[in-house]
């Protein structure tokens, strides 16, 4: 079974005709174009495309850090971007998980500390949150890592405490941006098995850019970014 067979009808993710432009410094960069698609629970999407295509803006879009020119998202049948800035914070803490690209570890925390700082906004149980951030940090295969600086792990470590920190609020969205982009081929393969593994058990959303060909097509659905809209498959 590929990753990302539907298992339920519900839409948790809408995106009509999304627009996104840049004020270079002499004319407007047009990077997305009229981007609509839908995902329901349960779906994964790989997105592919060539460099400077759009994927990263495209995906922070989704992620409510940037907002757009023109077009809607609804997550969970929210408009997000109708929040007042603190509804939103709060929104996309609970609602939302980013794995970013080069990770976005703090340095100065620990690796239990990194996974738990999504949580410091939640009024949720402090000592249910420790335990969940420990045992995902195991199902990462960080147990004995805890008290470690993210200077003192590998790259591959660092990601996967990326993933931990990004599922700690139970998101029903995981958008990630090349969470592979920086490691061996060995790594690559136990960080996708552990992020479709957590996936399966969650039923959320997952979306994840990468140029990555092998990756992409261990999904169920792809979609590939040129010139600022998808091209047919
Ligand atoms: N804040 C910004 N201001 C102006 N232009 C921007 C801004 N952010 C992105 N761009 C432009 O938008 C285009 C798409 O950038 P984006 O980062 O989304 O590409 P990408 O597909 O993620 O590329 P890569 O595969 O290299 O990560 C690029 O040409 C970039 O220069
Ligand atoms: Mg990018």
């Amino acid at each position: 079974m590929k990753i990302g067979e539907i298992m339920s009808d519900t839409i948790s993710l809408k995106v009509t005709n999304l627009e996104k432009s840049f004020d270079g410094r002499k004319e407007k960069v047009s990077v997305l174009q009229g981007i609509s698609f839908e995902m329901q629970a349960g779906e994964a999407m790989a997105i592919t495309g060539p460099s400077g295509s759009g994927k990263s803006t495209l995906l922070h879009l989704i992620g409510t850090l940037d907002t757009p020119t023109a077009g809607e998202v609804f997550i969970d049948e929210k408009d997000p971007f109708q929040l007042s800035e603190p509804e939103l914070a709060q929104f996309r803490n609970q609602v939302i998980g980013f794995v970013f690209q080069d990770h976005h570890l703090l340095p100065q925390f620990s690796v239990l500390e990194n996974v738990l700082i999504p949580t410091v906004a939640t009024d949720q149980q402090q000592n249910g949150q420790i335990d969940r951030a420990r045992q995902l940090l195991k199902r990462v295969g960080l147990e004995a890592r805890l008290d470690h600086r993210p200077a003192e792990l590998s790259g591959g470590e660092r990601q996967r405490v990326a993933i931990a920190r990004a599922l700690i609020n139970r998101p029903s969205l995981l958008l990630c941006d090349e969470p592979t982009g920086n490691l061996d081929h060995a790594t690559t393969d136990a960080v996708t098995d552990l992020l479709f593994e957590l996936f399966r058990e969650e039923n959320n959303v997952l979306i994840v850019v990468t140029h990555n060909l092998a990756l992409a097509d261990r999904f169920e659905r792809r979609q590939e970014l040129r010139n600022g809209a998808f091209i047919a498959q």
